[in-house]
């Protein structure tokens, strides 16, 4: 077919967000409220996006349960991140945190309450109070469905400030000129037409890229679309090499079990029936961060004492919390669990392992969510009309490990962030300047070629290698001997990409095409995470290295940007972290070797 055979629909619009997970329905709302034409393109409808699947809460220091303040979460997020965050950020969003939620309970939110009608909140991993001297109650919950509570109500008040949705759009390829994004392509599952979507912004909220793995806790939609699309426009992403496992994942399955099961006192045991955790982290236990308890169920499974009958997993209690608890707090976790493990957890444990949760990298931006790259000595140089926010982003306030509760507030803190940008930098509906001819021709041959690719390799054969060779080879511990050989794996199946076949030609429902555009997505980012964890030679936060056991600051306390060109190949630069905050009322938090 002819590029010139491809109809395309446009569109003009104040902003465009892509994505209609949290972040991109928080500021999807904010920019509607604020009188901008808003459009959201999104893949999947939004309350079915991945966001739905977060159970045990969103962090903020409200003090409902127990004295608490936001300069205590800043330092438990800091150092929670191995000091790779950025101050700054970190700053920004503890303190909008408390707000942030209050405006969310307002929308209507349906939170647990306290006795006295409070929002509930519950412990989590590394939440402390004076500055990691007792264990703070911070985790606002909405029993363990919370990420579904929000975006339910987000949508509904979405709709209501008049934001325009398009459901069931693929973004296919960000519209860029001479350094400014001046838009998006997507592709209309339904009808098959494509789609130019115009906006002064784009903001690209399309969740992370979980399925570069073969196990993880992410939906399969978790394709990292946006950030495959930041890396053809030759921008890079940062930080990818930081993977977070969740220490409890259904055993087989991959689903998540919350972290609130041990933040309600469930805890985790070995074939010993021992409660190792007091071992590996005797202050904080169960609750220590997810990088430390992933590592110690590691290591116990390799020492010889995992459960069942390989050995390979560990359990986790929470029998003796009673019915009521398990009832009223983690009633979607005991589903689950029925269903995954055929386990009843009033009476048996769950049998769990470290599962791959969350990418800490992204799309590198500032604080208010516009995109940033490195240009000359610039580190934080803005790219027009781009913006970040969610999962997909590396503001970085989660670092080399993310706590846990911190990423429904991270979405909603910066969903928010992004609109209060958008709505100072965009005068409502000013008209878009033409693009220039020729623009879309290089966006349409890669969708034509693809469309038609008759090679000798499936989606689903490239996507099972991808996987495979990743969760070998970029998992829980790494070696650079044994990464070396995951890179060259990797670049063998990145190249097997050039001879992909498909066999469905259509434009309408075209999974087998979708799948392959998405495919091409999570290869780039593959390339990221295994090149730039091969290239990280220390241990810092969930990058646990056992040729380079600690933590080297003097040499490694700088971000990784990493390009990716089309044959695959990865170029690295860095970017300083922000060690300065934002204001006076919080100093810098230095560097200190961990202690849990
Ligand atoms: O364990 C959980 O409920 C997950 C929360 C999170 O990743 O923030």
């Amino acid at each position: 077919m002819n590029n010139k055979d491809y109809k395309i629909i446009n569109h003009e619009y104040d902003v465009v967000i892509v994505g209609a997970g949290g972040a991109g329905l928080r500021a999807t709302l904010g920019m509607a409220a604020a009188g901008l034409s808003t459009a959201c393109v999104t893949k999947v409808f939004p309350t079915r996006s991945h966001t739905t699947a977060a159970q045990g809460g969103m962090s903020a220091a409200l003090a409902n349960m127990g004295e608490d303040t936001w300069q205590w979460h800043m330092y438990d997020t800091v150092k929670g991140s191995d000091w790779l965050g950025d101050q700054d950020a970190i700053e920004y969003m503890c303190r909008e945190a408390v707000p942030a939620v209050i405006e969310l309970e307002h929308f209507g939110v349906p939170f647990s309450r306290t006795e006295e009608g409070k929002i509930y909140q519950r412990p989590f991993g590394g939440m402390t109070t004076h500055f990691g001297e007792g264990v703070a109650q911070r985790t606002c919950a909405a029993a363990d469905r919370t990420g579904h509570a929000i975006l339910h109500t987000l949508y509904q008040q979405s709709i209501k400030h008049k934001a325009e949705f398009f459901i069931e759009y693929f973004a296919t390829d960000l519209i860029m000129e001479d350094g400014v994004c001046k838009g998006v392509m997507a592709w209309d599952l339904t009808t098959g037409d494509l789609h130019c979507f115009r906006g002064h912004q784009v903001v690209l909220a399309t969740g992370g890229a979980g399925r570069v793995f073969f196990s993880a806790t992410s939906a399969h939609t978790c394709t990292g679309d946006g950030s495959g699309m930041v890396l053809r426009a030759g921008l890079p992403l940062q930080d990818m090499e930081f993977v977070q496992f969740h220490p409890t994942g259904v055993y087989g399955a991959g689903v998540l079990i919350t972290e609130g099961v041990r933040g309600e006192g469930g805890f985790l045991t070995n074939s010993e029936g021992e409660r190792f955790m007091e071992r590996y982290a005797p202050n904080a236990k169960d609750l220590a961060s997810r990088d430390v308890v992933s590592r110690a169920m590691t290591m116990e499974i390799n020492a010889g004492r995992g459960v069942g009958p390989e050995k390979d997993h560990i359990y986790l209690n929470l029998q003796h919390l009673g019915k009521e608890v398990i009832q009223e707090r983690l009633p979607g976790i005991a589903e689950s669990a029925r269903i995954f493990s055929g386990v009843d957890v009033t009476k048996d444990p769950i049998p769990v392992l470290p599962t791959v949760h969350y990418n800490m990298g992204g799309i590198p931006t500032n604080y208010k969510g516009e995109v940033v790259t490195l240009d000359g000595d610039d580190p934080d140089s803005v790219v027009p009309g781009l913006m970040a926010i969610g999962e997909c982003a590396c503001v970085s306030v989660h670092g080399a490990n993310r706590l846990g509760s911190n990423s429904l507030l991270d979405i909603i803190v910066f969903g928010r962030a992004a609109a209060m940008r958008a709505a100072e930098l965009i005068e409502k509906h000013t008209p878009h300047k033409p693009l220039k001819d020729g623009t879309f021709e290089a966006l349409l041959e890669r969708f034509d070629k693809t469309r038609n690719a008759s090679g000798s390799h499936s989606t689903a054969s490239i996507r099972d290698k991808m996987q495979r060779t990743m969760q070998k080879y970029a998992a829980v511990f790494r070696t650079g001997e044994s990464m070396a050989e995951g890179a060259k794996e990797m670049q063998k199946v990145f190249d097997s990409f050039a001879d992909v076949g498909i066999t469905d030609r259509g434009m309408q429902w075209n999974t087998d095409l979708l799948e392959t555009l998405e495919l091409e997505n999570l290869l780039a980012q593959a390339q990221t995470i295994i090149n730039g964890a091969l290239n990280r030679e220390e241990s810092r936060g969930g990058h646990a290295r056992e040729d380079f056991p600690d933590r080297d600051d003097e040499h490694w306390m700088k971000h990784t940007l990493a390009w990716v060109d089309d044959k695959g190949k990865v170029k690295i630069d860095y970017r300083p972290v922000h060690m300065y905050t934002l204001s006076d009322d919080c100093e810098v938090i230095p560097p200190k070797k961990r202690v849990y």
